[in-house]
């Protein structure tokens, strides 16, 4: 008899293990004390067994009963502490704060503030320009015509026809220039695109692009501004060279290398401003001369804090970009 009623309880004690709603515990409940319940129905057995049995078997239902009873109270006590996640509701007030992490500025956002914020100490204000271009203003206005070799440089993608995605920011120039009158300058941050990628190189990149115009504006004032400009940049002074080079868009042009661990790393092209540009844009050039310059911001940001592969950039690795928190 005894090991009938061992079978009933451990059944229960399997039903309440997997019982997680006090929904489900009623109907358990009922299912062994309801009116048709497995106990109940023991209970209606006693009429049918032996006299002298009667009194025992009573007894030990009443003892099944009372356990049956407790091991359902129990349960409905702890379901009614825990929560749908199982979780207990118990709010330990004691318990250490839990760290909340905020985000931050990304590096390449970091770097354009930090070359905005030296720019506009003379004078450049921020202006932005379309991504997809036509060709007029990535080219054509910026004297690359559709036969020169400078387009090869500049790997394109092409939207349609006639546009494109930015190569080069130098095309808000001439979106300023048709828009504006001298005397200017403007400074560029924004994305381009070309079809380029490895350790240095990405399809998407940022680049900042400066340009004055105003009368009397001469290639030593490129000089002074961009030294200073890097010197700020890298907190430091630091060797820098002017390598003659080409731009169709300038005449003189220059690359501006930087030495970098006694290697000199090319970091922006720089020159006065085509004669031809200024006609393209309907500024009298006998009038107004200017000077223009153009950097990768990833360059930048990759020899300031000594980043070697590019790709790190954008591949949102929060351990790599929460090294940048304390910074603004
Ligand atoms: N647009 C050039 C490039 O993407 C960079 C550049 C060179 C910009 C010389 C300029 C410049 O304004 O004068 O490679």
């Amino acid at each position: 008899m005894q090991k009938k009623y061992s079978l009933l309880i451990s059944t229960l004690k399997d039903n309440l293990a997997e019982c997680d709603s006090l929904n489900k515990l009623a109907l358990i409940k009922s299912q062994y004390l309801g009116k048709q319940g497995k106990l109940t129905l023991e209970f209606g057995g006693i009429k049918d067994s032996k006299l002298s049995e009667r009194k025992e078997l009573g007894q030990v239902l009443n003892n099944i009963k009372i356990q049956i009873n407790s091991l359902i109270d129990k349960k409905s006590e702890s379901l009614a502490n825990t929560n749908k996640k199982g979780q207990l509701n118990f709010f330990d007030v004691t318990l250490p704060g839990r760290n909340i992490s905020s985000g931050s500025r990304h590096p390449i956002s970091i770097t354009i503030n930090t070359i905005t914020k030296i720019l506009n100490n003379y004078g450049f204000t921020s202006v932005s320009g379309p991504e997809i271009e036509d060709e007029f203003y990535n080219f054509e206005a910026l004297n690359i015509p559709a036969s020169h070799p400078a387009r090869d440089m500049h790997d394109t993608f092409y939207v349609t026809d006639n546009k494109l995605l930015r190569t080069h920011t130098s095309s808000v120039q001439i979106h300023t220039m048709l828009t504006n009158k001298p005397p200017l300058r403007i400074m560029t941050p924004g994305k381009v695109y070309r079809r380029d990628s490895d350790p240095t190189h990405s399809p998407m990149f940022h680049q900042i692009e400066g340009l004055c115009i105003d009368k009397d504006i001469n290639f030593c004032q490129l000089k002074g501004l961009l030294i200073n400009f890097i010197e700020q940049f890298f907190s430091k002074k630091m060797e820098i060279r002017f390598r003659p080079s080409y731009f169709p868009f300038t005449e003189p042009s220059a690359e501006i290398d930087i030495k970098f661990n006694n290697k000199w790393l090319e970091v922006l092209g720089c020159g006065i401003v085509h004669p031809n540009v200024l006609k393209n844009v309907k500024i009298n050039h006998k009038q107004y001369t200017g000077f223009a310059f153009g950097l990768g911001i990833e360059r930048l940001a990759m020899l300031k804090y000594g980043i070697t592969d590019l790709r790190i950039f954008y591949d949102n690795d929060i351990s790599f970009l929460s090294q940048f928190s304390v910074l603004k």
